[in-house]
Formats: structure tokens, C-alpha cells, sequence
């Protein structure tokens, strides 16, 4: 990729990374997020690679060292105890080598390392082999409690990183969340509550950490107990392309890599399997009832990423951009649980721009190029904001923020041809 002349927005993107870094690991903004978040400091990683190598590896080195004994790598890393942010270390009880959070985040880890590592083959070559068997550890954990036809699952609405898609909604209605006593949210001291989940989503969101804590974490006691499990589009396409940059970098490397093969042709099933061929999309599945979700989400939109083509999904992403003038929007503007303004039931997120748009881009699709230049507009007219309403571009959540930097950095503030 070649770069747009640098401006004063590549220098603003470099600053806002630069005034996050918190010493090994990016905080996604100050304030409402204090902390390390997993798949946000992917793409911080592959932010400063752009302009500070040694750093990006840096990143993703920190959030493996909170790796648990069986593979898992937390969503939240508390390095330092923050009294804004709830919850905490003291509510999740993470048993891992660092304070942490109980449940994982989508694993774009490998896709940035090796997106890195392709930048910095020889001198990164070590640090690479390094990482290797501590992301098939990772990827290995998923495949071993999260899978339901071959479909990657979320046992937390925080897990997919999409915390109130209403792909959830029919999940959450399930939980009854009795006993989950009197708690402070901090999130609406930092942002207005229209643009966060509501309380009855907040109940069941600490009811499920409740009961992970109280069962200590332990996967297959949680496999019995959890009602909450959805199998979904942004965990499996995520993981079925990061086990395939996983595999290519291992090869690259000399290193083992059995059995990643078949564990592709798996997630590649796993990927049919949540084809929803009334609505004629990808879509959630409850992994309990088998009901669908019914929802074309931009984790939808995921097929290409992890190279599975669908015209049928093309059709939908079409139609959606044509619907409002800064997508892509996180749920369809036409469904009547459309939110422009509630964080993951209509607003626009950067990252998942960059993830569609990169899928596209691989296949040769001018549709790309037309997420790209949307993600373009919106970063230039309204700044690095947390996501933004799809509607009108008005920014909203957290200001300053390190992924939609990073996401300029690494793809929207550049041009295509070379890719
Ligand atoms: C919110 C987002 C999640 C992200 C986190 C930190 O919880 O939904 O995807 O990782 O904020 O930015």
C-alpha cells in the first residue's frame, strides 16, 4: 500500500497512539477504558507499525504475557488498577498470570502479526517464533470449548467484542438475572447513556461474569451451566482467518503446523454453518435452540476476511451503504432494532470497515475500495471517535481513540493500488 501524503491527520493518528501507549500496551481511550483490550491492541499493533516496529511486536508480546495455563488470552488485562472502569479485576477473578478478565475477544492477533511480521521478516523472525505457539495455544482453546458445528461460539456478549448487537437479544432474554445485586456503572460517567447499553442489558452482562467467577472459570463446568451461547459470525470468521495467517506464518517460519489444515476445513464448515438461508446472510445461531438471530450485521460482512466469497452476502452489503451515507452500519438500517446512535446496534466501527474492506480488497472487489473511501470520509470529517452514528457521522463514545488511529494508520489513510 502506498500512502496518502502525510498529513496532519497521519500526525494526529500517530499522537493519539502515542498518548494511549501506557508503557507495552495501548489503552483504547483514556477514561472509559483504562486498560489493555485484546483485539484493540491488535490493531494498535499494526498502527505503529507504521511508524515504530519494535513497538507494534512490544504490543502484542504484552497481551500474550496474561496468556492462561490453557491457551486462553483474556479481553481485558488490568496491568494497573483504575477505580473508573467497572468491572474489575475484584468482580472477574481471572486466573491467569496477570489480573484479568474471564472470557477472550475475537483473535485478530495472528492477522496483525503477520501483516507485521511481512513488514519485518528478518528482524522480526525470532519474535515471530515466539508467538507462534502461544497463538496456536490460543486458537487451540477456542477449537477445543467454543465450537458448535464447526461455528465458533461467544459465551459473553463482551466476548465478540459487539457487547449489544441485537444478534444477542434472544440469548439475553433467556437469563434471568436474579441475585446479581446492586452495582456502579462507570461507563455512563465517561459518555451519555444513549450511546451504551441499557441496564437490562448491564444485569445480565455482570450475571454471566457472576457466574464465571463462581465457577472459577473452568470451561467445562461453564459448557453445562452457561444458557448464553451463540455461535457467530465475528468469532468465526475472525478465527478461520486468523488460523489461515497462523499457518502461512508458521510455514514461513519452518515451524510445525499440523493439523492446521484440518482445523481450517473445520472452521470453514463452521462458516457454512451459520449461513441463515431465510434471511439469506450470515447470522448468529443460538447454539442451544438453534434459533437464528435474524440479523445482517457488519460481522456478517466477515465472509471475505476469512475467504469465503458470498454473493448473496454482497447483495446485502450493497444494499446497506446504499442505505446510509457513512456505513458500514453494525446492523441493518432497515430492521427495526436499528439504534444509529447505541454503540453496536447501528453505528459505524472503523475496525470493521478495515476488516470487510481488507476482505474485499483480497478478492479484487471494487466494493472494498468503497469501504475504504467511507472509513476515509468519516476519520477525516469527524475525527478518531469510538464509532460513529452511520446516519450523519456524528462521533460518538470515547474520543481519541487508539483503534480508529491505527485503522488510518494501517489501511484507510492509504491508497490501494499497491496492496
Ligand atoms: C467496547 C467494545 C469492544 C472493545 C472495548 C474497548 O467494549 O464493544 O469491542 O474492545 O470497548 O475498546
Amino acid at each position: 500500500m502506498t500512502s496518502l501524503p502525510k498529513t496532519d491527520l497521519w500526525d494526529h493518528a500517530q499522537q493519539i497512539l502515542i498518548q494511549n501507549d501506557r508503557g507495552g500496551y495501548t489503552i483504547p481511550t483514556a477514561g472509559l477504558y483504562p486498560y489493555q483490550w485484546n483485539w484493540d491492541s491488535a490493531f494498535a499493533a499494526v498502527g505503529f507499525a507504521q511508524f515504530d516496529i519494535d513497538r507494534a511486536w512490544t504490543e502484542i508480546e504484552t497481551l500474550f504475557s496474561g496468556q492462561w495455563e490453557d491457551g486462553m488470552v483474556p479481553h481485558i488485562l488490568f496491568h494497573k488498577p483504575d477505580p473508573g472502569y467497572y468491572p474489575g479485576h475484584d468482580v472477574w477473578g481471572g486466573i491467569g498470570p496477570i489480573p484479568s478478565s474471564g472470557i477472550s475477544q475475537p483473535p485478530v492477533a495472528a492477522t496483525m502479526a503477520r501483516i507485521i511480521f511481512e513488514q519485518d521478516a528478518e528482524a522480526g523472525r525470532a519474535r515471530a517464533e515466539a508467538l507462534f505457539p502461544k497463538m496456536l495455544h490460543w486458537h487451540r482453546w477456542f477449537l477445543k470449548w467454543r465450537l458448535d458445528q464447526g461455528a465458533v461460539c461467544v459465551t459473553h456478549p463482551w466476548e465478540a467484542g459487539r457487547d449489544n448487537t441485537p444478534e444477542w437479544d434472544g440469548a439475553m432474554a433467556r437469563i434471568d438475572p436474579v441475585g446479581v445485586g446492586e452495582y456502579t456503572r462507570r461507563d455512563t460517567t465517561h459518555v451519555d447513556g444513549s450511546m451504551r447499553p441499557t441496564k437490562y442489558d448491564y444485569d445480565r452482562y455482570i450475571w454471566l461474569v457472576q457466574m464465571g467467577r463462581r465457577l472459577n472459570w473452568d470451561q467445562a463446568a461453564l459448557l453445562k451451566e452457561n444458557p448464553f451461547r451463540v455461535a457467530d459470525p465475528t468469532m468465526t470468521f475472525i478465527l478461520l482467518r486468523a488460523h489461515r495467517d497462523l499457518l502461512m506464518m508458521g510455514q514461513a517460519l519452518g515451524l510445525d503446523t499440523g493439523g492446521m489444515e484440518d482445523e481450517i476445513a473445520l472452521l470453514e464448515a463452521g462458516a457454512q454453518s451459520i449461513w441463515n438461508p431465510e434471511l439469506g446472510s450470515f447470522d448468529g445461531r443460538d447454539a442451544h435452540t438453534g434459533e437464528w438471530a435474524g440479523c445482517v450485521s457488519n460481522a456478517s460482512f466477515l465472509n471475505w476476511y476469512a475467504g469465503v466469497p458470498s454473493d448473496g452476502q454482497r447483495a446485502h452489503l450493497e444494499r446497506v451503504m446504499d442505505l446510509v451515507p457513512y456505513g458500514v452500519p453494525s446492523h441493518d438500517p432497515s430492521s427495526d432494532r436499528f439504534d444509529s446512535k447505541r454503540y453496536w446496534r447501528g453505528p459505524t466501527w472503523a475496525i470493521m470497515n478495515m476488516m470487510i474492506g481488507l476482505g474485499l480488497e483480497d478478492y479484487g472487489d471494487p466494493l472494498g475500495q468503497r469501504v475504504r473511501e467511507a472509513t476515509r470520509e468519516l476519520i477525516t470529517r469527524f475525527g478518531f471517535a469510538e464509532y460513529y452514528d452511520p446516519t450523519d457521522g456524528t462521533p460518538a463514545g470515547g474520543k481519541s481513540f487508539t483503534w480508529t488511529a491505527a485503522v488510518w494508520l494501517a489501511w484507510a489513510g492509504k491508497t490501494e493500488e499497491t496492496n
